[in-house]
């Protein structure tokens, strides 16, 4: 089944409140399309006969040596889309061989989401997206709680000071997880409610400052999701980060930032190869894949791709749909003439419609 074809799929078996949830996002959803459209406008030149007989597509990520450059992105609450939820995420990519960041609000505990990958495979990478709290022991308590998992690497999301304005959820009234659904990682929190859609740490009263504390509480590397303008990427680097993610939160937050992929070759440029820059939002064929690598991306996230085969599928669609991209982008890789990620270059993307 094509991607396009578990899409349509999962959006018959979900109820419509949690398909919008899923599919939607801010505002007039204008950077939620221009995140695909995007990958329209760009276009790779190959280069040819280069004698690459073999391909090797891994990439060293913090916490994820040889991984491979895809990534499931941390999405809430995977069990609004499948009665497995996580887990079945989990051991998805765990056979794809794909680090999954799982998320502060995910409906199935980070322990739980570590067996399950673990099952799926020994070596398995599983990364913690943590939502800061503005009360420090809060925050301290779910990266404990990563940590004990087996969580190697923490990804912080900073591009949600606040909840994005979301008309589909406004209009359908989805304010709150259905009954016996949480975000099981708030759960006993010291002062923490316990986990409803409102209950995810959000504050604009974050700084560098409680990312050096975070740092400091942590040996963990931390990398940085959210970021967009190269001024915050030199930042991270100079608070230490171990990576920093190029995102828009997939068009959920504000509805007047560009594209995703049109950031990330400035924000490349100005890391200039200090930590690994990763790009989420709107990836959804290998050929995406290529384009954001050569455009200095060290890996990619996929959101709600993942999710459509999850809801389609259950473990079976979600691996589907890992291993549709992985292979995608090894085919586009041997097309360009490349046996490794490093031989997609800059140069090898032009504007489609033209040469730049
Ligand atoms: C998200 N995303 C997200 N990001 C994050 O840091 N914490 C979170 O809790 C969530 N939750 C979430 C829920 C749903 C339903 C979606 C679709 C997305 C954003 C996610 O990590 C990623 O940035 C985007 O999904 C990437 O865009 P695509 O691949 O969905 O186009």
């Amino acid at each position: 089944m094509t991607l396009r074809a578990l899409h349509k799929r999962a959006r018959r078996a979900l109820d419509p409140v949690h398909y919008d949830y899923a599919a939607g996002g801010a505002g007039e959803e204008r950077v939620l399309a221009d995140n695909e459209r995007a990958f329209d406008r760009y276009a790779l030149l190959p280069r040819v006969l280069r004698g690459n007989e073999r391909r090797d597509t891994s990439v060293d990520l913090p916490g994820a040596r040889r991984a491979g450059p895809v990534l499931v992105a941390p999405t809430a609450f995977h069990r609004l889309m499948h009665p497995d939820g996580e887990r079945a995420t989990a051991r998805a990519a765990a056979a794809e061989g794909a680090v999954l960041v799982t998320g502060t609000a995910a409906t199935v505990a980070v322990g739980e989401v570590i067996t399950a990958a673990r099952e799926a495979a020994a070596g398995a990478a599983v990364w913690f997206q943590l939502s800061m709290h503005p009360r420090r022991e809060v925050t301290e308590a779910l990266v404990r709680r990563a940590e004990e998992a087996g969580c190697t690497a923490l990804v912080v999301t900073v591009d949600a000071p606040v909840f994005g304005r979301r008309p589909r959820d406004l209009r359908n009234g989805f304010t709150d997880l259905p009954p016996g659904y949480a975000a099981e990682n708030m759960r006993n929190l010291p002062g923490a409610p316990p986990g409803g859609l409102t209950d995810i740490p959000m504050s604009p009263a974050l700084s560098w400052r409680d990312f050096d504390t975070l740092r400091a509480a942590t040996a963990l590397p931390v990398l940085v999701k959210g970021v967009l303008h190269p001024a915050d990427a030199l930042l991270a680097v100079a608070h230490g980060a171990a990576g920093v993610v190029v995102s828009n939160h997939g068009g959920r937050q504000c509805d007047t930032v560009p594209a995703a992929v049109d950031c990330l070759p400035a924000v490349a440029e100005a890391v200039d190869g200090r930590m690994p820059v990763l790009l989420d939002g709107g990836v959804r064929r290998g050929g995406d894949v290529a384009v954001a690598l050569a455009l200095g991306a060290a890996a990619v996230g996929v959101g709600r791709p993942v999710l459509w085969g999850l809801a389609a599928d259950g473990e079976a669609g979600a691996r589907q749909v890992i291993a549709e991209l992985r292979d995608g982008y090894d085919h586009t890789l041997a097309l360009c003439g490349g046996g490794r990620n490093a031989d997609l270059t800059r140069d090898m993307v032009v504007r489609r419609g033209g040469t730049w």
